[in-house]
C-alpha cells in the first residue's frame, strides 16, 4: 500500500511507537526496506535526500519502482523526500510521485523557516501527502558533543511553529546528529524536553540520527513520545560490513549475489530494529479521523 505518512504516524502517536523513516538510494535497499516491512507486518517510511538523489537514486526513477514495490504489499509504505531544502527539490519530488516531503529550513531564524514550512505544507496538503518540518537544529555526528543546547528545540516555540505552519510532524532536536559519532560517544538525550515537548504538542514527534544512538536512548525516546526514526548511517554500514565479508570468504562471487547478501544483511537490521521501536505487528490500522489542518 502506497500512503502518505500522515495516518501511520497518528497511529503510532495514539499506540505510543515509531515508525523507521529509512534512507535508500536503490533496488536492493528499496527491497530490503519493504520486505522487511511486510515480514515484520509494519508501516515503513522510505528516505531519499537531495544529495543522495543527486548522487546516484534519482528520484524519478525510485518514486515510480518503490511505488509499484509499495502497491504489491498489504503494509503502508510512505516516499519521504528527506531534509527539502529549497523549493526546486521539492516540487521535483512532487512531480516524481513522492507521498511525503520535508522541509528542512532549521537554519533558517524562527520568522524565516515559519514562512517557507507554511508554503510547503500547504503544497503539500493539497496534492494529499503529508509535510515534516525541523524546529531547532539536528547536527553532524562527528561534530556531537551534547554542548549545543541552544540548538534544542524549545517547546513554547515549538507550539507556535507548528500552529503557524500546520506541519503534520515535527523534526525535534534532543541530542541526536547525523552520521557516525566518535569512538565511544553515546549521545546523551534530553529527555524532560522531549517529554515537555510531547506535553505540549500533542502530534507525532521525529527524531533524526537513529544510526549508533544506542538501544536504551532509542527505547526510552519512543517512550517519551517520538514516532518517527529517520535512520541511515547503519543500514549503508550493515551493507558493506557484509560485502566486505563475502568478498574475504569468495573474491570471485557472482555480482548478483553480491547484491543479494548485502540486501539480506539489510533485512536483518531493520526488522530488528522495527521489533525494539514496537512498529512491528501494528500495521493494520484505519485511517487517522482526528484533527488535521487541511
Ligand atoms: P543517521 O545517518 O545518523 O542514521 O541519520 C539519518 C537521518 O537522520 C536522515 O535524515
Amino acid at each position: 500500500m502506497y500512503v502518505s505518512m500522515k495516518d501511520m504516524l497518528w497511529h503510532a502517536h495514539k499506540n505510543n511507537y515509531a515508525v523507521m523513516a529509512i534512507n535508500c538510494v536503490n533496488m536492493e535497499q528499496a527491497k530490503a526496506i519493504i520486505q522487511s516491512a511486510e515480514e515484520e507486518k509494519s508501516a515503513v517510511i522510505i528516505n531519499i535526500s537531495p544529495r543522495q538523489m543527486k548522487a546516484h537514486g534519482h528520484g524519478d526513477i525510485l518514486a515510480p519502482m518503490i511505488k509499484g514495490m509499495a502497491e504489491k504489499v498489504s503494509v503502508p509504505v510512505a516516499f519521504n523526500l528527506d531534509h527539502g531544502a529549497d523549493l526546486e527539490d521539492i516540487t521535483a519530488a512532487m512531480k516524481y510521485g513522492f507521498s511525503s516531503v520535508m522541509i528542512d529550513s532549521s537554519s533558517y531564524d524562527f520568522e524565516e523557516n515559519v514562512r517557507r514550512t507554511q508554503l510547503v505544507a500547504s503544497l503539500a496538503h493539497g496534492m494529499g501527502l503529508s509535510c515534516e518540518a525541523e524546529l531547532g537544529h539536528v547536527g553532524m555526528a562527528k561534530e556531537a558533543d551534547n554542548e549545543k543546547v541552544d540548538l534544542y528545540t524549545d517547546p513554547q516555540q515549538a507550539k507556535e511553529f507548528v500552529e503557524q505552519t500546520e506541519c503534520d510532524c515535527l523534526a525535534v532536536a534532543i541530542g541526536t546528529a547525523h552520521g557516525s559519532y566518535p569512538k565511544g560517544f553515546v549521545p546523551k538525550l534530553d529527555f524532560d524536553r522531549l517529554k515537555l515537548l510531547k506535553e505540549t504538542l500533542q502530534r507525532p514527534l521525529v527524531l533524526h540520527g537513529g544510526s549508533g544512538a544506542g538501544e536504551e536512548n532509542i527505547r526510552k525516546a519512543v517512550a517519551y513520545g517520538i514516532n518517527k526514526i529517520n535512520v541511515c548511517t547503519d543500514l549503508f554500514k550493515h551493507a558493506r560490513i557484509a560485502t566486505a565479508k563475502a568478498l574475504e570468504e569468495n573474491p570471485e562471487i557472482d555480482y548478483m549475489d553480491l547484491c543479494i547478501v548485502a540486501q539480506d544483511a539489510m533485512k536483518e537490521f531493520i526488522k530488528s530494529y522495527m521489533r525494539v521501536i514496537g512498529s512491528s505487528g501494528r500495521y493494520d490500522f484505519d485511517k487517522y479521523e482526528g484533527p488535521e489542518f487541511d
